[in-house]
């Protein structure tokens, strides 16, 4: 398995944004898959942000994560951070989830990012497997109605 830039295998585009629609796709109800494309492909970039990478296996995708400037929209103080990990069911418990954490925190060092910041509604408990700790536990209610969500960070 490989971690890429996804700027360096646009073939996948389409994937990513397909998979990541499915997942939270129904959180921005008037966005539709082709808005996703293109909101994918405006966050690929080579060692900036925003960035996205890909993992690849077998000549497959299997899994991605970026790294943006603004993600909790009631939070702009905060940046940035890491969003859109996702890897596809049939692949997970297997460590890609983790690696491409570990890719996104090692472009944010390489870009001299001294803090990076996520929030999630049920994952926090394998960030804190990773090293992440809590910032607090808040209402996202613009997106996420009653669910409460956890901002977390890692201090590089
Ligand atoms: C969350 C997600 C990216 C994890 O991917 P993955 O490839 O299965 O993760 P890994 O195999 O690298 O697991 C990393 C660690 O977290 C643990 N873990 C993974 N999924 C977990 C879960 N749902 N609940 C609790 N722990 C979990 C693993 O056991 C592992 O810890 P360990 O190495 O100490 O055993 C994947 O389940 C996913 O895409 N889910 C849907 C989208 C999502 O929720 N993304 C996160 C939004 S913040």
């Amino acid at each position: 398995m490989t971690i890429e830039y996804l700027a360096d295998h646009r073939e996948f585009i389409t994937t990513v944004a397909r998979w990541l629609y499915k997942e939270w796709g129904h959180l921005r109800s008037d966005e539709t898959v082709d808005d996703r494309v293109e909101r994918v492909d405006r966050g690929c970039g080579h060692q900036q942000i925003p960035t996205t990478f890909i993992a690849i296996q077998d000549n497959k995708p299997v899994g991605c994560a970026s790294l943006v400037k603004h993600d909790i929209l009631t939070r702009p103080e905060l940046s940035p951070w890491l969003a859109g990990v996702f890897v596809p069911s049939e692949y997970r418990r297997r460590g890609i989830g983790a690696t491409l954490v570990g890719r996104v925190v090692q472009e944010a060092r390489s870009l001299g990012v001294p803090r990076l910041y996520l929030y999630t509604p049920g994952s926090g408990e394998l960030y804190l497997r990773l090293g992440w700790s809590v910032v607090e536990r808040t209402f996202y209610r613009e997106l996420w109605g009653e669910t409460e969500v956890t901002i977390m960070e890692f201090l590089i």
